[in-house]
């Protein structure tokens, strides 16, 4: 009898979580949603969804040996690459186009300019030691040389 009494308000409690309707929706009227305009959202001038027309970009043509360096702001800055590299970016793991001419032991013929030495040293495991090989971290020429092209600005440049 003592079990039945029991088992009788948790028999209601149970029929009364999972019979019946779902609990009503949360009434969200009172939290102020904020109305930002799509014009007010990023930094770019217009309304977030505009897609400005993307203009026609023009690799550099002209062929290695045939270039002129560029200029560079110092001597720790990466030399942009002042030729085109339209067929020249093969960059696997066992091939590298650029060191094709690049490499020490063949840029003097080449007419190129040598891969420095600080190409071979691994800052992170042995920064003393100057290998023979350049290093994984500077084995993707291209993720700090830069290829030029013609294009005009996305954004005005302000730099004197
Ligand atoms: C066929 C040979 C050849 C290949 C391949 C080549 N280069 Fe060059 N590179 C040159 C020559 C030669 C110059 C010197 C400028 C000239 O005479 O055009 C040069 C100049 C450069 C310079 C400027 C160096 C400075 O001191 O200003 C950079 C950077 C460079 N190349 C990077 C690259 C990268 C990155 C690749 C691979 C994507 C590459 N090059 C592939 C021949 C080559
Ligand atoms: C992590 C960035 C980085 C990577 C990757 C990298 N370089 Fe450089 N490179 C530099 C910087 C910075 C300099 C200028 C300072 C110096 O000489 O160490 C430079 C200088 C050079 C120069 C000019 C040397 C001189 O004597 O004036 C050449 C040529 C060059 N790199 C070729 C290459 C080639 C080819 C590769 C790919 C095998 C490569 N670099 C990968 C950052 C990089």
């Amino acid at each position: 009898m003592k079990n039945a009494l029991l088992a009788l308000p948790i028999l209601i409690l149970v029929l009364s979580c999972t019979s019946g309707s779902p609990p009503p929706a949360a009434d969200t009227s009172a939290v102020a949603t904020p109305s930002i305009p799509d014009s007010e959202v990023g930094l770019a001038p217009g309304s977030a969804f505009d897609q400005p027309p993307q203009a026609p970009i023009t690799f550099n043509s002209v062929d290695p040996g045939e270039s002129e360096l560029r200029p560079r702001p110092n001597d720790e800055f990466p030399p942009v690459i002042p030729h085109s590299i339209v067929d020249l970016e093969t960059i696997t793991l066992s091939e590298n186009s650029c060191l094709e001419c690049h490499d020490a032991a063949v840029a003097m013929d080449m007419g190129a300019v040598a891969v420095p030495a600080s190409h071979r040293v691994d800052l992170r495991r042995s920064a003393d030691v100057t290998g023979d090989e350049v290093v994984g971290s500077r084995w993707v020429c291209t993720s700090c040389h830069v290829a030029q092209t013609e294009s005009t600005e996305l954004v005005a440049n302000r730099t004197p």
